[in-house]
């Protein structure tokens, strides 16, 4: 049986702070063999390293979300590129627009900082994990402007359309809890059409839980979950989709 990897994982979110170590040690007898954990600031990127330092089947990203990053300035770039320095730091996440709420941060300050890390992911040759909540567009004019950067959009949450445009410029695309819903339209037609060679499984733990679990915590022994209904869409068998999803997420982050 293939190890699960659950590319897109909170651990250093508080909701694990009563039960954190525990669980993360049952992953493997969950079928869990890799996770991924991104960061959202500065704290959340010290903790996700933390955590990725003290399990070897954990790996971590850096980077300041879009819904948090108000208060980014420009040494917070220095400490970005500094934590990255650790070899189990394999991307800069997570990363990108959203603008669902209206108390976010002013899409002037999203712009700059989604940018400022595309460049630090340019500069350091490492991929990026982008979070794109209804700026579908301007994520991907950005993206556009850095040719050589890649990664993943997690989440998908896009159109077909875009997706198709997403996949010819070579990223990756997340699928997550909300495939399993039933008014997953959309999601279900990107997954249709994405081979099989760049989809990347998640979870999004704590957040986004899969039918039958909605309303409880998630976290990566769900994404089991997200595999069977990948794997029911594509007309192909759980294992396949599981061992597919694994070697893409060690491929894209180098493990
Ligand atoms: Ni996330």
């Amino acid at each position: 049986m293939a190890l699960l990897f659950d590319t897109h994982a909170h651990y250093d979110d508080e909701h694990f702070d009563a039960d954190r170590d525990a669980l993360l040690r049952g992953m493997r007898e969950e079928g869990v063999g890799l996770i991924l954990n991104p960061g959202c600031d500065e704290d959340s990127s010290r903790t996700a390293v933390a955590l990725a330092d003290k399990y070897d089947f954990v790996y971590a990203a850096v980077g300041w979300h879009p819904e948090n990053c108000a208060p980014y300035k420009d040494a917070s770039l220095d400490v970005l590129r500094e934590l990255a320095k650790h070899p189990k730091v394999r991307a800069i996440g997570e990363i990108g627009l959203d603008y669902h709420w209206g108390e976010n941060p002013p899409r002037e300050k999203q712009h700059e900082v989604f940018r400022a890390q595309l460049a630090l992911a340019r500069e350091l040759s490492l991929p990026v994990i982008v979070h794109d909540r209804d700026a579908h567009e301007d994520c991907l004019a950005i993206v556009s402007e850095f040719p050589n950067v890649r990664g993943v959009f997690h989440c998908y949450s896009g159109s077909a359309e875009m997706a198709k445009r997403l996949l010819d410029m070579g990223w990756y695309l997340g699928f997550d809890g909300p495939l399993t819903y039933k008014n997953a339209r959309r999601a279900v037609e990107t997954a249709q059409i994405a081979p099989l060679d760049r989809i990347l499984i998640e979870t999004d733990a704590p957040y986004l839980p899969p039918v039958p679990h909605r309303g409880e915590r998630n976290d990566s022994s769900l994404v089991r979950l997200v595999a069977e209904r990948l794997a029911q869409i594509k007309g192909v068998d759980t294992e396949t989709v599981v061992a597919a999803t694994a070697e893409n997420g060690k491929r894209l982050f180098d493990i």
